[in-house]
C-alpha cells in the first residue's frame, strides 16, 4: 500500500475527482478527511470508504471561508493524529459568458472558491505538515490555467493562479520537506463536466476531439496521478503542473 500511515485531507471529496481520490487514497492505506460544502455527499464518500474497511470521516466546509478552512485542517489532524497530504481540489465552473457579460458577483465567487480556497487550504494545512516533518500538497488546477477558453475568463484566471500559487508554495516550503504540485486535468467525466457540456453530453464529439486519444478522461485516471504525487513514488517532484489531458495542450 502506497499511503500506509498517512493522513490526507481532500476537498471537494463528495463528487467527481475528489471522491475518486478519497476512495483510492483510503484503499492505499491513508486515513482520509473527506471535506465538501455538500455535507450529504461527503458523508456518502466516507461511508463508502468505511464499508470497504478504510478510515475516513466526513466534514462540511466551504473552502472559501477561512474559519472552515482552518477547522478542516485542525479537525483532520486532531482525529487522525497529524496531516501529511493536503489535496485542495474543490472547485466550481462558475457562470458562463464572455468577460464583459460576467457579473461581478460571479467573477468574485469563482476566484473565492477556485483560487482563494486553494490558498486557504494550503495556509491552514502547512503548519500541520511542518509539524509532521514534511508532506505533499496537491492542488487541482486545469488545462484552463494554461490555454484560454472562451466564456470562462474567471475560471481560466483562477486556475492560472493555482499553478502560480503552487510554484510559490514549492519554493517557500521545500526546506520543510514539503512538496507542492498541481494537476491540470483536461476534460474529465464528472458531474461538473456533465453540467457544462454542450448538447451530446460529456462524451460528445467536440469533447472527445479535445484529446488526441479521442475520448474524455475518467476521475480514476486523475486520482491515480494524485496518488503518485501524494506517495513516495514522486520524491523529487515539486513546483510542477502535471498535465493529464489526453493531449489537449499538445495540439
Ligand atoms: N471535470 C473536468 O473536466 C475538470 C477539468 C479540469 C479541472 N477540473 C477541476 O477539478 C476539480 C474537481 O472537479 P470535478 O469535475 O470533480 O467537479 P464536481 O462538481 O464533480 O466536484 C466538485 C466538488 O467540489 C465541491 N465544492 C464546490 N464548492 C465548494 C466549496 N466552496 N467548498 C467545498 N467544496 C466545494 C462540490 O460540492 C463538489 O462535490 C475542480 O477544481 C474543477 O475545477 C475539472
Amino acid at each position: 500500500m502506497k499511503l500506509s500511515g498517512k493522513v490526507a485531507l481532500i476537498t471537494g471529496a463528495g463528487s467527481g475527482m475528489g471522491r475518486a481520490a478519497a476512495i483510492l487514497f483510503a484503499r492505499e492505506g491513508a486515513k482520509v478527511g473527506v471535506v465538501d460544502v455538500n455535507e450529504a455527499s461527503a458523508k456518502e464518500t466516507a461511508a463508502e470508504i468505511s464499508k470497504s474497511g478504510g478510515a475516513a470521516f466526513a466534514m462540511r466546509a466551504d473552502v472559501s471561508n477561512s474559519e472552515d478552512a482552518c477547522a478542516m485542517a485542525d479537525e483532520t489532524a486532531r482525529r487522525f493524529g497529524g496531516l501529511d497530504i493536503s489535496y485542495n481540489n474543490a472547485g466550481i465552473e462558475g457562470e458562463g459568458g464572455f468577460l464583459a457579460q460576467l457579473s461581478e458577483e460571479g467573477f468574485d465567487r469563482v476566484i473565492a472558491i477556485n483560487l482563494r480556497g486553494v490558498w486557504l487550504g494550503m495556509k491552514y494545512a502547512l503548519p500541520h505538515l511542518i509539524k509532521r516533518g514534511g508532506g505533499s500538497i496537491i492542488n487541482t488546477a486545469s488545462v484552463a490555467g494554461i490555454v484560454a477558453i472562451k466564456g470562462a475568463a474567471a475560471y481560466c484566471a483562477a486556475k492560472a493562479g493555482v499553478i502560480s500559487l503552487t510554484r510559490v508554495a514549492a519554493l517557500e516550503y521545500g526546506r520543510y520537506n514539503i512538496r507542492a504540485n498541481c494537476i491540470c486535468p483536461g476534460v474529465i467525466d464528472t458531474p461538473m463536466a456533465r453540467r457544462v457540456s454542450e448538447e451530446g453530453g460529456v462524451t460528445s464529439q467536440s469533447n472527445n476531439r479535445l484529446s488526441v486519444l479521442g475520448r474524455v478522461g475518467s476521475a480514476d485516471e486523475i486520482a491515480r496521478t494524485a496518488l503518485f504525487l501524494a506517495s513516495d513514488d514522486a520524491p523529487f517532484a515539486t513546483g510542477a503542473p502535471f498535465i493529464v489531458d489526453g493531449g489537449w495542450v499538445a495540439r
